[in-house]
Order: structure tokens, then C-alpha cells, then sequence
């Protein structure tokens, strides 16, 4: 036995010494494989039957072997037992909401179940089957699938005849070919064109913020806040070549100080609040053919109680604030708008709200013009 062993280990040492790679012998770790640890390593079973041992095996010598080494856990018929994988059945529930998945129903390919149980099963003692083993648990599981006869036979040589129900539903991935070729040409980084053109404007796709109404109200605000309040007249807007009228900064502090308060009429603060409104339009409808969508129609908006919108389907909380006496006007829409989970917790508007006071201030103004 000593013996032997130092015969081994003496031959593995050769062969260690003989065919390690010179970086490897420099460092003194590792050597390459030899020939026959590459062979015991090269185990896998391709689709076309590519790699299989030459062995057989027939369904009833199968099912005694599945017998005595799976059925523990897989079930006498493959069915599984408790929570351990199912191996068969399943047919036809694929395309429904709880498919069952099984080596029947579901694998592609044959190679699969043989590779598979010859590398890893039985669970936790794999290695100790036999080709002749594998190939007839094979057979008797495409027999628990109903897709052999009693009397069939699985060998090396039938074995790529074998065409599984779901085959057909796998497609070999062709990106490669198909996609890559678009993707990886070099990218054109000077002179690409011939002739460049513009074909339209920043201003014109309205992409751009428009400086007069945007901007200006800011800087208002802030002087506003620094003046006296008893001179009003000090405040001078920044772009006051752009300002549309003399009286127009004293209105947008009478806004932004008190929403209700707002001058309802004026068109600039109206037209600001329209642009305000496509932060809500994905969600909200107005006008004479509106619909319900994510968010209820707010036509007539004001002066309306909350929740109150035929056919829409409001949050509880919201439906709760509605009754107990929430009415929509410049105060109450300002407040849920600058932080709508705040006003309403668990209510169902997934919007962060509008942070300035401006935003909310315009919104209001235009909502205020879209009658019910
Ligand atoms: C001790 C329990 C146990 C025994 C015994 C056992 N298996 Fe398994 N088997 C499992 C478990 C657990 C898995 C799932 C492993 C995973 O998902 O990693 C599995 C998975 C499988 C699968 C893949 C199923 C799928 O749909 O993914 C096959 C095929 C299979 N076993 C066949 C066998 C065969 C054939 C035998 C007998 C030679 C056997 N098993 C013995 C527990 C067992
Ligand atoms: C992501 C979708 C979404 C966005 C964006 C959104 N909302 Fe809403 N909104 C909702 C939903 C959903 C409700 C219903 C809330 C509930 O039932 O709790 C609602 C409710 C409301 C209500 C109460 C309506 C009623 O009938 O009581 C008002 C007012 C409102 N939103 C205004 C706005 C305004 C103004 C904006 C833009 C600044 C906006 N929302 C942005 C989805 C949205």
C-alpha cells in the first residue's frame, strides 16, 4: 500500500518536474494537467449527443435504479416529494401565470437531464452512477414524462434522436452576428457630414427656458424679501427690459407671500403656470375631453371638495380627506402640492411635489382658468 503510494506520488513528481510551463517551475507552483485529468474533467454532454460515454440502459432497470437512489426526493413517478424538484409533468403549463418547469416541460435538451444527474445526482453522493446507470434513469424519466414507452431503450446512439416537447420554444442567441457588427464599428468623430444644417431651434422645440418668465420672478422674490416693506417701489426686476409691465413685480410678491391672494387674471403668472402643468399632465386631464387617467380630471378644480371626481378611483386617505370637509382652494392646494405625502400620507399621487413657492403659486393661477 506504502508502497504504491510512493510509486504514485514518486511519478506524479516526474511528471510535476517535466512538464511544468517555465513560469510556473520559476515560482515553483502548479504544473499542467495531464491528459487523463483533463479526460475525467471533460464530462459534459453537448445537444448533438457530443461527449456521451458508449453505454445504455432501458426504463425498468431505470425505474428500480431511480428507485433506490432519487425517489427519496424525487417521488417514485418523478413527481417530487414535498419542496424537492419535480422532474416530470408540467406539460402544457408553460403560458400559464404559474408554470410548472420540469426536465419534461420545460429543458430544451436531453444532453441536459444526462449531463446533469452524471455530474451531480444522487444529491450530495454524485459521482457513483455508472454510464449504463445514467443513460437508463434517463430513459425512465422521459418515460415518468410520458414521452417513451415502457419498453424503450436510451443509448449513445439513439440518444440525439431524442427531441424534447420545448425545444422548439429556445432560440440559439445570434446577437454576434446580428447586433455586434452594428455596435462595434469605429465611431466618426471628425468631418461625418458633408454639409450640416439646422433644421430647427432650441426656442422653437420650447426646450429652452424662457428667460423673462423664469428667471425674472426669482430675482424679484429676493429683493422683495430685503426691501422695506414700505417701499415697494425700490424693486427694480433684474431684466427689467424684459419686465412685460411696470406693476408687474408688485403682483408676483402679492402671489408668492399669500396663494390666495394671487391675482387670478394676470397672464403671465397664468401662462407660467401652464408650463408648471406638464409636470402634471402625465398624470392629470383638463379640458372638455378629458378623462380620468393616473390622476383624476381637475377641471374646476377650485372650490372643489377633494375626491370628488366621478369614476376615479381615489386613495382612501384622500377619499377620508374629502369627507371630512377638504375643499381644493389656493391655501389647500398649495399645501399638498409642496409635499403631497405630507398632506396626505399614503395617498396615491407618486409626485415629489413642486419645492417653489413660485411653481405652486402659477399652477394654481392656471388651474384657476380651466373651468369645470
Ligand atoms: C437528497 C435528495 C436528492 C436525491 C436523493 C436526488 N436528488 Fe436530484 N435534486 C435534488 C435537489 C435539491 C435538486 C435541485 C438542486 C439545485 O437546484 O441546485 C435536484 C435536482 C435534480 C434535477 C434537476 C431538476 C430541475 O428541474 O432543475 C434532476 C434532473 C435530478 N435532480 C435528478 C436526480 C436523479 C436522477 C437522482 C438519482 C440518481 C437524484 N436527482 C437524486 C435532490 C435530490
Ligand atoms: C404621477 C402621477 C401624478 C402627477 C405627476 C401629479 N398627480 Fe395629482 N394626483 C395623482 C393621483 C393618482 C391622485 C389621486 C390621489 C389619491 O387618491 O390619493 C392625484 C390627486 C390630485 C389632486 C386631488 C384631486 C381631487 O379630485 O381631489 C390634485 C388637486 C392634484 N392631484 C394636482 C396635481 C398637480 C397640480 C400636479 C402637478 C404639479 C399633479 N397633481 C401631479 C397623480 C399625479
Amino acid at each position: 500500500m506504502s508502497k504504491s503510494l510512493n510509486l504514485t506520488l514518486g511519478t506524479a513528481l516526474v511528471s510535476v518536474l517535466l512538464s511544468a510551463p517555465a513560469f510556473a517551475e520559476k515560482l515553483g507552483l502548479g504544473r499542467v494537467a495531464m491528459p487523463e485529468e483533463v479526460a475525467a474533467w471533460d464530462m459534459d454532454v453537448r445537444p448533438d449527443g457530443q461527449g456521451l460515454p458508449v453505454g445504455s440502459g432501458d426504463v425498468l432497470t431505470g425505474e428500480e435504479t431511480f428507485s433506490a437512489n432519487c425517489a427519496v426526493c424525487h417521488g417514485e413517478f418523478a413527481e417530487g416529494v414535498d419542496n424537492w424538484p419535480k422532474l416530470a409533468g408540467g406539460a402544457g403549463t408553460l403560458d400559464q401565470a404559474d408554470p410548472l418547469k420540469t426536465v419534461g416541460s420545460f429543458w430544451p435538451h436531453l444532453s441536459t437531464t444526462f449531463d446533469y444527474v452524471n455530474r451531480s445526482m444522487p444529491y450530495g453522493n454524485a459521482g457513483t452512477l455508472t454510464p449504463d446507470d445514467v443513460y437508463a434513469i434517463t430513459a425512465y424519466i422521459l418515460y415518468s414524462n410520458d414521452l417513451v414507452d415502457e419498453d424503450f431503450v436510451l443509448s449513445n446512439e439513439n440518444f440525439a434522436e431524442v427531441v424534447l416537447p420545448n425545444a422548439g420554444n429556445f432560440i440559439v442567441d445570434d446577437r454576434k452576428d446580428t447586433e455586434y457588427t452594428k455596435f462595434s464599428a469605429a465611431p466618426c468623430m471628425e468631418n461625418c457630414k458633408d454639409t450640416v444644417e439646422v433644421t430647427m431651434r432650441a426656442a422653437v422645440l420650447d426646450v429652452t427656458p424662457n428667460v423673462e418668465e423664469t428667471l425674472a420672478p426669482v430675482v424679484e422674490v429676493k429683493q422683495i424679501a430685503e426691501a422695506p416693506a414700505a417701499a415697494p417701489e425700490v424693486v427694480v426686476p433684474a431684466t427689467a427690459e424684459a419686465a412685460p409691465a411696470a406693476e408687474a413685480p408688485a403682483v408676483e410678491a402679492a402671489a408668492v407671500e399669500a396663494p390666495s391672494a394671487m391675482a387670478a387674471a394676470d397672464p403671465t403668472l397664468i401662462s407660467a403656470g401652464e408650463k408648471v402643468f406638464k409636470q402634471c399632465a402625465a398624470c392629470h386631464k383638463i379640458g372638455d375631453n378629458a378623462k380620468n387617467s393616473t390622476g383624476p380630471i381637475l377641471n374646476g378644480i377650485i372650490g372643489r371638495a377633494a375626491a370628488t371626481v366621478e369614476g376615479f378611483k381615489y386613495s382612501k386617505p384622500m377619499k377620508t380627506a374629502g369627507e371630512d370637509g377638504l375643499v381644493w382652494d389656493a391655501v389647500s392646494l398649495d399645501q399638498y402640492l409642496t409635499d403631497p405625502k405630507a398632506m396626505i400620507p399614503r395617498g396615491k399621487m407618486s409626485f415629489g411635489g413642486l419645492k417653489k413657492a413660485e411653481d405652486r403659486t402659477a399652477v394654481i393661477a392656471y388651474l384657476s382658468t380651466i373651468g369645470g
